[in-house]
């Protein structure tokens, strides 16, 4: 195989070397407690912890818990203890949809406003462990709504901005939710989002007692009394000062709702402690980060690289992060670089789905502008192919910027495998090393552990702080979902190879998960929405590979009788999908068949149905145990 190696750049002049790293490592294996409790010393407490983690993978004992006797407020953590030093820093610069339109807050403006927002709340009857829901753009106010719920103990729970109204509804009812956030309307690529409507939309089918709108556009929108407060109709009379709740490290902060191979989308619990431990630690060590840095990571707050990489990550260290609320193709392609260039940003961190798309169009739109401010570049989200790869180092880096391809999930609550960019030799296409005290293990399917150069499904032993404590309102499912498959471990649902410098290469979801763009879509959610049409009888999707998405959705459609696919059809199942998700879910291609390969128990061989989505003529592997054989050849036939 030819892979090519990248030293780390010679004049890249990073805080951990690779001695220090070695360090690093060495303390995490020699005393894990010491080493997790030092890493806790970033953070300021009211009562700093007596011991690390304790967990238990059992499942009559099942438990994860970090730094359990601390106590803090995270919110302290982000403003209140930089105010002395660092109050008229920039916190949050925010650059909206159209270039140059923004503004920045300081770390003064950003703590006002988010004591504003927490009296509010608490105005509101909103108290410690409420759940909050968070449906906005990526306004600095956004997260002056996240850092004010954890200021007063209440739980947010974030929702994209691109769901739709009846996920939201899905989301505010699984978490019994007393408020939301919103804002009149978002703008995207010059087009308007009406948020503060989907939301009326949503709560039609659950109301809420307080809905707080922020004016981003100005639009009219429509006010229920009693509930709906408009927020620029209050800000003035708030008070700039709130007292933080003192919180437990084990108390939740956030839920995040996130797609899996079966049924809802979970609700993905972490707490105070240890996952403000990890975002700032894993902040700190994979970015390199230095006083005078420029921090973008284009991530969502609804997202969770934007809550730990633009929001708690960031802030913990008195960073300066950048909000954009825009898309990488608008007003052009060079928006990324005309951007940097304006605000002079060191270190940018995107998607490879972005990274591809941009790819396509030539060199010319980044030679365009400067970018020399750049110092780093990260990726996250999905495998990054070594071409693009490539072409971010060499075009987007100039052959002299580190780039860290960081892997992690929603659940592990920030980086876990990743190059320190001053100390990690690259690979192209490989997220190279665990982080020092994380212990990935490669199973395979007869639940042997691999040893040396090997292919397998991605589990980790043990816990970091960062980790997920429950899924929301239903503990077993988190069990079930991630510790019973491999007994003892923590499985990832992910695919992997390690070669033979011990280098991870994660080669994708092994699970009925879809990975478009970086955003996680399970099968199941797009099914049960497509056979929700009352013309259709049942739904198989899987993914298939798109050069700039990553995966995109295929879905195998059979309809009741009488019924005939065509290009209609197709048009009412993707606004079917758009309305029931959102956008982001609809199918790329949908494919009407007569009949779906099953097996004579009535299973749906996806196997097949993958293979053929990708183009595949042959290879099926083996058919006998179809019901009927003869379907293979008629999808393939009908292969959109
Ligand atoms: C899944 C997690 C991590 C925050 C954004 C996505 C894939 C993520 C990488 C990477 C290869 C990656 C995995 C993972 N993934 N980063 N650097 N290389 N694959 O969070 O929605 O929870 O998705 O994204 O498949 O399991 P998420």
């Amino acid at each position: 195989m030819s892979e090519s190696v990248h030293p780390v750049p010679e004049d890249f002049n990073a805080r951990i070397g690779a001695r220090e790293l070695d360090e690093l490592n060495d303390l995490a294996n020699a005393d894990p407690d010491r080493f997790w409790l030092d890493q806790a010393r970033r953070l300021t407490w009211n009562k700093f912890p007596t011991k690390a983690g304790d967990w238990s993978f059992k499942e009559d004992d099942f438990h994860i818990q970090w730094f359990a006797d601390g106590e803090l407020n995270l919110s302290v953590n982000c403003l209140d203890r930089h105010l002395a030093e660092h109050g008229d820093r920039t916190a949050l610069i925010f650059e909206a949809d159209e270039p140059g339109e923004g503004h920045r807050w300081t770390y003064r403006q950003l703590y006002e406003e988010t004591c504003r927002f927490a009296n509010l709340l608490k105005s509101r009857g909103v108290a410690k462990g409420d759940r909050v829901m968070i449906y906005m753009p990526m306004i600095p106010e956004a997260a002056a709504a996240m850092l004010a719920c954890a200021r007063i103990g209440a739980i947010h729970s974030v929702v994209f901005g691109g769901f739709s109204p009846d996920s939201l509804a899905g989301r505010i009812a699984d978490c019994d939710a007393c408020a939301v956030i919103t804002a009149d309307e978002g703008v995207r690529g010059g087009k308007k989002i009406p948020l503060k409507r989907n939301v009326d939309t949503a709560l039609e089918t659950r109301d809420v007692p307080t809905v707080i709108v922020v004016a981003r556009t100005g639009a009219e929108v429509a006010m229920k009394d009693g509930r709906d407060i408009r927020y620029a109709d209050v800000r003035e009379g708030l008070s700039t000062e709130c007292n933080p709740e003192i919180m437990r490290a084990e108390d939740p902060l956030f839920i995040l709702y996130t797609s899996g191979s079966t049924g809802k989308p979970k609700g993905v619990v972490h707490t105070t402690g240890g996952y403000a431990t990890w975002a700032a630690t894993t902040f700190d060590w994979i970015f390199d980060y230095r006083l005078d840095d420029i921090f973008w990571c284009t991530a969502d707050i609804g997202w969770i690289t934007g809550h730990s990489y633009v929001v708690y990550g960031p802030l913990a260290n008195r960073a300066t992060s950048v909000m954009f609320d825009g898309v990488p193709n608008y007003p052009d392609f060079g928006r990324f670089w005309e951007t940097v260039d304006r605000l002079g940003v060191t270190i940018f961190y995107t998607a490879p789905t972005a990274i591809r798309a941009l790819m396509r169009e030539g060199d010319e739109p980044v030679k365009r502008h400067s970018r020399k401010s750049i110092r780093l570049l990260g990726t996250v989200g999905e495998p990054i192919n070594p071409e693009a790869w490539e072409w971010y180092w060499r075009v987007v880096g100039d052959g002299r910027c580190p780039v860290v391809d960081t892997w992690w999930q929603t659940e592990t609550g920030g980086i876990l495998i990743s190059p320190f960019p001053g100390a990690t030799e690259m690979k192209p296409g490989s997220a190279t090393k665990p982080l020092p005290g994380i212990h990935p293990l490669l199973v395979d399917a007869a639940h042997r552990v691999l040893e040396g150069p090997a292919s397998g499904n991605l589990c980790l032993s043990g816990s970091w702080p960062g980790q997920m404590r429950t899924v929301w309102n239903d503990h077993f499912r988190f069990f079930e979902t991630y510790f019973k498959t491999y007994s003892g471990l923590y499985f990832t649902g992910d695919g992997c190879r390690r070669d033979e410098d011990g280098y991870y290469w994660i080669t994708g979801r092994v699970d009925d998960v879809i990975n478009v763009s970086g955003h996680r879509i399970g099968t199941a959610e797009v099914e049960s929405s497509l056979v929700s049409h009352p013309k259709v009888a049942e739904a198989a999707v899987v993914g298939f590979p798109h050069d700039i998405k990553g995966q995109a959705i295929y879905a195998y459609v059979t309809l009741n009788a009488g019924e005939e696919g065509g290009d209609e059809l197709r048009k009412e199942l993707v606004q079917e999908v758009r309305h029931d998700i959102g956008a982001l879910a609809a199918p790329e291609k949908i494919h009407f068949t007569l009949a779906l390969p099953k097996t004579r128990s009535g299973k749906i061989m996806r196997r097949i149905l993958r293979k053929i989505a990708e183009g595949a003529t042959d290879g099926f592997g083996d058919t006998s145990t179809l019901a009927d054989p003869s379907v293979v050849e008629a999808l393939l036939a009908g292969r959109q």
